[in-house]
């Protein structure tokens, strides 16, 4: 059995998760008139209410102790200084450099990183005005009025995330467009809305060596070559950002229009470097750094303030909690936003890429659940889809609700609807309703009898599912770097607990492997035997329709 397992203070939360099924949150509540304070934390314009929990005061102080036993603070201190924390790639872990704003240095092996950043920045502010105020302009001479960032995974999924987060921001006359599958119906789709004059694509691979992201880019330039009838063109609506200037330049972009990044920023996150560069253009370089400020600030609330008040613990512990202690499988992300629709995707593999690990730091199988499976949707459509299972299924899911109090859109009473559906869900999945409550509604609306009998279990609730609500002013580049940063080190915390490297990602390899090998076999003459038949059997029904 693994050290974690074995600890008095595991153990003890064994015991003491016990407990909780005779411990009802309504009854918590009913208790302590002072819970919502107890239990909530601020940061800025940030409420965390976490009161809607399973949790006592005695839970919190064993769930700090398992924090401190695993010496979260010091790891966050390794992680800062620059220290190699991703163990199996021998690297640093430093997107928190990429948006240290206090002017400080950050050292990698004595060598200060912060310079290269700010260099970066700079190359992206002068390039993002350009385009921006039409100085740049395509082949043809016009100015681009289209982005088309070309990158999957990390190189994607943030800067589409914060694109939608924040289109109140972005520059009318200014389209972005993601391309990230390598289906060609993804660029085909893209190509038929942009005109080739005034286009821009950014290839974005922190590689460039994704099958996906070198497919789409090669058809993303022969489909402007051909357009536009010059190899010229090709440099003025063709930039990358990658940490490879060797295969950038290889592919055919002068590396004179790369942006570079490091090793030590991993793909999921990366959105605060180069990667970010669509967000840039889309929102210009002066609120792209108030997303990076806003990750600043909670980079140093979380690195300086002690376990109780730090927001980004307070959520890994409860995730832990439910994960560790109640065999939660799951964590849904629920934002009452509709621009936020694509946080819960940009965590899916912000968390699972991260924390989807069963060998710890010791080399050793862990004996215990690490990352959850983060699904979500954006409210009320959640509500009529899934939210049934959460409020009466047999599955324990835990839930953060995540709502700005204002809207960008105030139109008449849209988002009063829409924020009393945010605070009704979360009241609904505390309380639940009792066998005695559904009687009394039932009776109330004529229901009587043997009818009554019959819908009555169906009626009831059982409440005490847990919820985190996240309740910020308003989404601006500002909060959402403060947001996405929360989540980030949740993450980091998580990781730290469970004993694993959340920098790495083997798990991605064999699949690609396997897909390399397979490809050929795809084109190449009669039946493919080589693989266990179920693999055969498919490939040659495959081979036999496209024949
Ligand atoms: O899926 C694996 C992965 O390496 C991710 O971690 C990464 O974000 C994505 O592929 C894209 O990689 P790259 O930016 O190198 O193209």
């Amino acid at each position: 059995m693994s050290r974690l397992t074995t600890s008095t203070v595991w153990n003890a939360l064994i015991d003491h998760q016990g407990e909780f099924e005779q411990i009802a949150m309504r009854d918590l509540f009913g208790q302590d008139p002072q819970r919502f304070n107890k239990f909530s934390l601020r940061f800025e314009d940030m409420l965390l209410d976490y009161s809607k929990n399973c949790i006592t005061g005695e839970t919190m102080m064993l769930l700090r102790q398992l924090a401190e036993e695993a010496d979260v603070t010091g790891w966050a201190d390794r992680m800062f200084r620059g220290e190699k924390i991703n163990f199996t790639e021998e690297r640093a872990v430093l997107h928190v450099a990429l948006r240290n704003r206090s002017g400080k240095p950050i050292r990698i092996g004595g060598e200060d990183v912060m310079p290269g950043v700010e260099a970066v920045l700079e190359r992206m502010r002068r390039f993002t005005e350009s385009v921006r105020n039409g100085q740049w302009r395509g082949y043809t001479g016009k100015p681009i009025t289209d982005i088309v960032n070309i990158g999957i995974g990390g190189s994607d999924l943030g800067p589409l995330m914060v694109c939608e987060a924040l289109k109140p921001y972005g520059k009318e006359g200014l389209s972005t467009h993601f391309v990230s599958n390598i289906d060609a119906t993804h660029i085909a789709e893209v190509l038929k809305r942009v005109d080739p004059e005034t286009t821009l694509f950014i290839i974005a691979s922190k590689t460039f060596t994704t099958q996906e992201t070198l497919t789409n880019a090669q058809t993303a330039r022969r489909w402007l070559i051909g357009k536009l009838g010059d190899k010229a063109a090709v440099g003025k609506h063709f930039v990358a950002v990658s940490t490879n200037a060797e295969k950038v330049s290889e592919f055919g972009i002068n590396t004179a229009n790369m942006f570079e990044f490091w090793d030590w920023v991993g793909g999921r996150y990366s959105l605060w470097s180069a990667i970010g560069l669509p967000i840039a253009l889309f929102i210009g370089m002066d609120r792209f750094e108030q997303l990076l400020e806003g990750a600043h600030a909670m980079d140093l609330h979380f690195h300086s303030t002690p376990l109780e008040k730090n927001l980004p613990v307070t959520l890994a512990l409860l995730g832990i909690w439910y994960n560790n202690f109640f065999g939660a499988e799951t964590h849904a992300i629920l934002p009452y936003d509709q621009y936020m629709s694509r946080f819960p995707a940009y965590f899916q593999q912000g968390d699972m890429e991260s924390n989807g690990k069963r060998i710890d730091r010791d080399g050793q199988a862990v004996d215990y659940s690490t990352g959850p499976v983060i699904w979500g949707e954006p409210g009320t459509n959640g509500q009529h889809a899934f939210y049934q299972l959460i409020h009466q299924g047999t599955k324990l899911i835990p839930c953060d609700f995540i709502a700005p109090a204002l809207s960008h859109n105030p139109i008449t009473d849209h988002h009063h609807k829409l924020m009393a559906n945010f605070f009704a869900q979360t009241e609904a999945l505390m309380k639940g309703k009792t066998e005695a409550e559904a009687r009394e509604e039932l009776e109330a609306e004529g229901v009587s009898g043997e009818a009554l009998e019959k819908l009555l279990p169906h009626k009831v609730f059982p409440g005490n599912r847990p919820t985190n609500s996240i309740l910020l002013k308003q989404i601006t580049p500002r909060s959402l770097g403060s947001l996405i940063a929360l989540y980030e080190h949740k993450i980091f915390v998580q990781g730290i607990i469970w004993r694993v490297n959340s920098f790495d990602q083997w798990g991605v390899e064999l699949g690609k492997q396997l897909a390399k090998a397979i490809l050929p076999e795809l084109t190449a003459e009669g039946p493919v035997e080589n693989h266990d038949p179920s693999t055969n059997g498919l490939i040659n029904a495959y081979k036999e329709i496209c024949e």
